[in-house]
């Protein structure tokens, strides 16, 4: 299938691990230029290295923190200054902690709302006029499944990523006009530093091994097994693609199945 992504530009947002990298390298294997971002220099720089040595793409790495605003609107202004448009944006950011609702500080809820809400409008309000220049565009919001189903322990995701949700579905009515499609992808349980991270949570307040608490998610998704990066990043260059040109202002769901609902 012929994606029509050749020679696009797409800014990945905390893209240097995970199932943001794994969707700058998918992007690059579709002939993509390629923007990337993360806090970590180093890491950043070695991944942006690797993805224009095997995909000889075009990438623009910088190293800032998604919800200091005016870093997002440089890196944005940056990516056009460097390759002309910004024509896709997938947003993302690192996830909150794993807390119940009384455990979790008020800081915790403001932190919650910055990454994951405002970093997302933050990229948003700088991507929309390049995007209506070019009467072309596709915002992405790498959410989670909490978008559709809560999860145990995960209130601040829970609460926070509907917002995202309803920002995807004004942003899809009010831009559609201009040839810009916004959805949300929301992965289940997927193979990353921030799945380790969240099983040692549940390990130590549960008392089982962090082995069974990967098991446990593995068995909770029809599949019985845990999602890759790929498969995420998969599904989020499809939907920026030419062949999901009809699509907009939906959430879809990379779990596994393990969403119960019909
Ligand atoms: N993995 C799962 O099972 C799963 C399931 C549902 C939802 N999600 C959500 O999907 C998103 C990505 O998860 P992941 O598993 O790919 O995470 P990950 O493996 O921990 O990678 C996170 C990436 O984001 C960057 N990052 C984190 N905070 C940032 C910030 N403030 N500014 C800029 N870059 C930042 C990290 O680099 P630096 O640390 O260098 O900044 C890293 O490149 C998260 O929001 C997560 O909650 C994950």
């Amino acid at each position: 299938m012929n994606l029509g992504l050749k020679d696009r530009v797409a800014l990945v947002a905390a893209s240097s691990q995970g199932i943001g990298r794994a969707t700058a390298e998918a992007f690059a294997a579709e002939g993509c230029r390629v923007a990337m971002c993360a806090r970590n220099q180093q890491t950043l720089q070695a991944a942006a290295d690797k993805i224009r040595k095997q995909y000889g793409v075009d990438v623009l790495a910088e190293a800032f923190d998604v919800t200091d605003a005016g870093a997002v609107s440089r890196f944005v202004a940056a990516t056009a200054q460097k390759f002309g448009s910004v024509d896709i944006c997938v947003t993302n950011a690192g996830g909150p902690p794993a807390k119940g609702f009384l455990a979790a500080s008020l800081d915790e809820w403001q932190r919650a709302l910055d990454l994951n809400f405002l970093s997302t409008v933050y990229f948003a309000r700088e991507v929309i006029p390049h995007m209506q220049r070019k009467q072309w565009g596709r915002i992405i919001t790498l959410t989670s499944i909490t978008t559709k189903q809560p999860v145990t322990d995960l209130v601040l995701s829970n609460a926070v990523r509907a917002a995202v949700v309803g920002l995807v579905k004004s942003l899809a009515n009010e831009f559609g006009k201009d040839g810009i499609l916004v959805n949300n992808v929301g992965p289940g349980f997927t193979a990353t530093d921030r799945l380790k991270e969240l099983a040692t949570a549940r390990a130590s307040s549960s008392g089982k091994t962090e082995q069974e608490i990967f098991d446990s998610w593995a068995a909770d998704a029809p599949l019985k097994r845990l999602g890759e990066p790929r498969e995420v990043a998969e599904t989020i260059v499809w939907l920026a693609s030419e062949r999901a040109s009809y699509i907009t202002g939906q959430t879809v769901l990379v779990d596994g199945g393990m969403y119960k609902g019909l």
